[in-house]
């Protein structure tokens, strides 16, 4: 199987852990754009979704699905995403694509965060995967600065604005043994919006696609 025919048999399994009747939280990326395709065939046994993004926004939109602003709801029962890299207690790294900040807010919404990934993106320790930090313009050289002194080599993604209208800069070199404690000491530097580690929230299932099929695992 390719690495994109397992992010679509992920994705596919994600449907089983949908609730009728309810609104979908919706990530980003490759992996959720086939999500997003499979949700299209139970739209009408869905209210509509919330979405991490104007891309996912756009495609929900472009199947039917109705998009609804996170402010006027109060819980989610689940939001389906995918992530960069994801460890043994489900800590992920996301932002590869650059939604972070609002993959990371309509998480913070839902009861369940179903995690679809191939198993490419399994590792023991997080880090290999350039950590995404979300910075405010004006604070991009105080902020590189601060990251470096944690050890990692930041590097400004050229030529990408968030959908919020900032940067964002990629740290590299990283081995991040304490997912919860880095990525609270990154959100304190100021200028930071947020950073790519999902450690304080991090996955509560993981569906990992690999030769053998999905694996549906549980976090403890
Ligand atoms: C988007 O900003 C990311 O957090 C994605 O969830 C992550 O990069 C996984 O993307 P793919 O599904 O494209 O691998």
């Amino acid at each position: 199987m390719t690495q994109d025919e397992l992010k679509k048999a992920a994705a596919h399994a994600a449907l089983d852990y949908i609730i009728d009747g309810s609104i979908v939280g919706v990530g980003t990326g490759s992996t959720v754009n086939h999500f997003i395709d499979a949700l299209a065939g139970m739209r009408d046994r869905i209210r509509g979704a919330v979405s991490s993004s104007e891309a996912s926004s756009q495609r929900l939109a472009a199947h039917g699905i109705e998009v609804f602003d996170l402010n006027g709801i109060e819980s989610l029962p689940v939001y389906v995403d995918g992530a960069d890299e994801i460890d043994g207690g489900f800590a992920m790294i996301k932002g590869g694509g650059g939604a972070l900040t609002r993959e990371k807010i309509v998480a913070a919404v839902s009861e369940r965060f179903i995690c679809i990934c191939d198993t490419s993106k399994r590792v023991d320790v997080l880090g290999r995967f350039p950590l995404p930090i979300e910075v405010i313009p004006m604070a991009c050289s105080h902020v590189t600065r601060e990251l470096r002194k944690l050890g990692g080599e930041p590097k400004l993604r050229e030529g990408f604005v968030t959908d919020n209208g900032n940067l964002i800069v990629d740290v590299h070199g990283l081995r991040i043994t304490d997912p919860v404690a880095t990525e609270t000491r990154i959100n304190q530097i100021v200028g930071v919006v947020t950073n790519g580690l999902f450690a304080e929230r991090g996955a509560d299932v993981l569906l990992l696609a690999g030769a053998g099929g999905v694996e549906r695992l549980q976090a403890r």
